[in-house]
C-alpha cells in the first residue's frame, strides 16, 4: 500500500520523509490555505523535496468543468508528469474528467462519500478514487465500510485507467490498518497519524530497557559501533 501525507507545510513534509516511508503529498484548497502564500510557490517547494518520482496531488478549486480543465492544465505544466490532478465528484466534475481522460492527463476522483461517486469517477478514468473516511464516520456512516465497498465495486468492473483507491480523511491509525489489511492501493494521511502508527509507550520502554542493559555492559554512551 502507497503512503502519502496530506499536508502542505514543508517542513513537516521533510520531517516525515526523513523518517518514514513515504510515497508521495497530497493537498487540496483547505491544505494549501493554510500555508497562506502563493499556491504554486508551495507546490513546487514540496516537489522540491519529493522530487519527480514522488506522486503529488493537486485538487481542482473550480465548480465548472471547463475551468476544472484549465486548472488541471496549469497544474501539470507547474508541476511536473507525476503530480495527478484532484477532482471532485460532482456532474461537473465527470465532465472535467472525460475531458482530462482524451487529453491525457492525470487525475483522480475526490470529494468521495459514496460508492456511486467513486465508480462514476473511475468509469471516467480516474487513476485512484479517495473516498473521505473520517468525514463520512461523522455523517453517521462507516467510512471504512463505505471505502471497502466502493474498492470492490471498482475492482469488480475493471477499468483500464483505475489504479486503486486513495483513501484519505482519517482520524486514527487503526482506520489506516483495517485498509491496509483490505489491500487498498494507497492511503493518504496527516504526519500525525503516521506518526501514530508506531507511537506506543510500550516500544519507548522496550528500547529504553535495551539501551540500559547494554549500557550496563558496555558504559554509558557506548554502542555495538565503540565497543
Ligand atoms: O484532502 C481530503 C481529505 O484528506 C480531507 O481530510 O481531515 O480534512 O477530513 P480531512
Amino acid at each position: 500500500m502507497k503512503l502519502c501525507i496530506d499536508i502542505a507545510d514543508v517542513a513537516q513534509i521533510r520531517h516525515i520523509y526523513e523518517y518514514f516511508p513515504v510515497d508521495g503529498v497530497s493537498t487540496n484548497p483547505s491544505i494549501l490555505a493554510k500555508e497562506g502564500r502563493n499556491p504554486y510557490d508551495v507546490l513546487k517547494e514540496i516537489r522540491s523535496v519529493i522530487g519527480e518520482e514522488g506522486e503529488l496531488f493537486v485538487q481542482a478549486t473550480a465548480q465548472k468543468a471547463e475551468v476544472m480543465a484549465e486548472e488541471s492544465r496549469r497544474i501539470v505544466a507547474e508541476l511536473g508528469k507525476t503530480t495527478l490532478v484532484k477532482i471532485p465528484c460532482t456532474p461537473e466534475g465527470f465532465k472535467a474528467m472525460k475531458i482530462l481522460h482524451q487529453e491525457g492527463i492525470r487525475f483522480i476522483g475526490t470529494a468521495v462519500y459514496t460508492t456511486m461517486q467513486g465508480w462514476l469517477a473511475a468509469k471516467c478514468g480516474a487513476e485512484y478514487v479517495a473516498p473521505y473516511v473520517n468525514r463520512i464516520d461523522n455523517m453517521g456512516f462507516d467510512g471504512v465500510q463505505v471505502s471497502k465497498d466502493i474498492h470492490d465495486a471498482i475492482t469488480g468492473s475493471g477499468y483500464d485507467s483505475y489504479s486503486g483507491l486513495l483513501a484519505a480523511s482519517f482520524k486514527n491509525s487503526q482506520q489506516v490498518l483495517e485498509l491496509a489489511k483490505y489491500g487498498v492501493k494507497a492511503v493518504t494521511v496527516a504526519p500525525d497519524i503516521i506518526e501514530g502508527l508506531v507511537k506506543n509507550a510500550a516500544i519507548d520502554a522496550a528500547i529504553d530497557q535495551f539501551t540500559a542493559d547494554f549500557e550496563g555492559l558496555a558504559g554509558v554512551g557506548n554502542t555495538m559501533a565503540t565497543v
